[in-house]
């Protein structure tokens, strides 16, 4: 069991807002002293831009660099630190690999496949590379619960398959998609297994080698770290042989007036001053997360989960979207209430403290797909409470009165 009140002392936005019941955390998650602490001390005692100096600082700055790399390495299984790659965010780690591996493996005739339920960032990249490629976009369809069908894999996986991109946890349905399975099907017509996990790095014990995934891309805001540092995973093998997309400082092993080598990977595709103190920061969250321990915060999301949508089985107006059971799914539900528009519930809700997401979640093609308007989102993380969820599902059933 978690001491969640122990937890949220950690948490200095909860002093701040002693009254705040946070259910935004598929948004992005609050973070704890520990974190805030790492990226302040980089700035006060070790700021130095990395790899480049060869004085004291910079080398302690590039050391601490190196060791948070590492770090993200062993936390998701990877073979080794160079084959992890710090980005911006999940957003940055799915554009970076449609532009240098999409772009550079695709032509007319290939196909490239997503799920109905992607979040805009693992489709949108794939689109504009399409385009750009004449290869095709397809989409897999996915059943009430989240889960795509043998027959529907049977049906879209072909030899024209190049990519299948696909998000490890939906940001809508919440349901975890088995990574595993699916890398024996996609790799059995030769293509490569893009895996967006930007809502499942934060939920879930992860090692990629189990998974057999090729891409594996995540962002740290969405557990505990700062925004703007974000994680792109790839095998070796394939990061060997992919060019960069971005050009610039930090990244060559020689260069001249025409040509130029590029350095070995990750140097390669980190072109610029990267996000150090956000690297380091998102170490600290890596510690912070195995210190409280990833399988007690997964079975305090199962038990939020079952509360909550037990809660909400018991009005009939509401409508879930995503129908998986608790533990099929991250700690997120998503909601509409016939007759009641989401952005009037969130209103409501707002007005009584409860910060929810109300909308398309940046998955407009998903609400398209169930023929669905706006919905609310309720997503909880590690320091919520069972007495939270009781209010929201009571101040949600005087919402509805209030709109009737
Ligand atoms: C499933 C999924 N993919 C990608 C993203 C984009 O993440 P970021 O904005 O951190 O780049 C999100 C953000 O909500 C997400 O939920």
């Amino acid at each position: 069991m978690l001491n969640v009140d122990k937890i949220r002392a950690d948490f200095p936005l909860f002093t701040h807002h002693p009254d705040l019941i946070y259910l935004d955390n598929a948004a992005t998650s609050q973070k704890p002293k520990v974190v805030i602490k790492a990226l302040t001390d980089f700035y006060e005692r070790s700021n130095a831009n990395v790899h480049r100096g060869i004085y004291a600082l910079s080398e302690m700055a590039s050391a601490a660099y190196e060791a948070a790399r590492s770090k993200v390495a062993k936390f998701i299984g990877a073979t080794s630190a160079s084959e992890i790659i710090f980005t911006k965010g999940t957003t940055d780690g799915l554009n970076l690999v449609a532009q240098s591996y999409g772009l550079a493996n695709l032509q007319a005739g290939d196909e490239v496949l997503v799920a109905d339920f992607e979040h805009h960032s693992n489709f949108l990249p794939w689109q504009k590379v399409c385009q750009l490629t004449g290869a095709k976009l397809k989409f897999f369809g996915s059943d009430a619960s989240g889960f795509i069908s043998k027959e529907e894999w049977q049906k879209k996986l072909n030899q024209k398959t190049k990519i299948v991109a696909i998000a490890h946890a939906s940001n809508v349905l919440g349901t975890i998609t088995d990574i595993k399975k699916i890398a024996k099907l996609v790799h059995a017509v030769g293509a490569v297994l893009v895996v967006d996990a930007a809502q499942a790095a934060p939920h879930l014990a992860v090692d990629v080698k189990d998974l057999d995934c090729d891409f594996y891309t995540f962002s740290g805001h969405k557990m505990l770290a700062p925004m703007g540092i974000g994680v792109l995973y790839a095998k070796e093998k394939i990061l060997e042989v992919m060019s960069p997309y971005q050009l610039g400082g930090g990244m060559i092993e020689s260069v001249s007036e025409q040509e130029v080598i590029f350095a070995v990977s990750p140097e390669k595709f980190e072109a610029g001053t990267p996000h150090v103190a956000g690297a380091i920061a998102l170490a600290a969250a890596i510690d912070y997360l195995q210190e409280v321990g990833l399988a007690k915060i997964r079975a305090h999301e199962i038990a939020l989960s079952e509360r909550l949508l037990s809660g909400l089985a018991k009005n009939k107006r509401v409508k879930l979207l995503g129908e998986a059971q608790a533990s099929e799914r991250t700690g997120l539900v998503s909601f509409h209430v016939d007759g009641v528009h989401a952005h009037d519930l969130s209103d409501y809700l707002a007005k009584n403290n409860l910060a929810l997401r109300a909308g398309f979640h940046c998955s407009e093609p998903l609400h398209q797909s169930r023929s669905c308007g706006a919905t609310l989102r309720a997503s909880y993380y590690l320091y919520n409470t069972e007495a939270e969820i009781d209010t929201l599902l009571e101040k949600l059933e005087e919402a509805i009165n209030y709109y009737e």
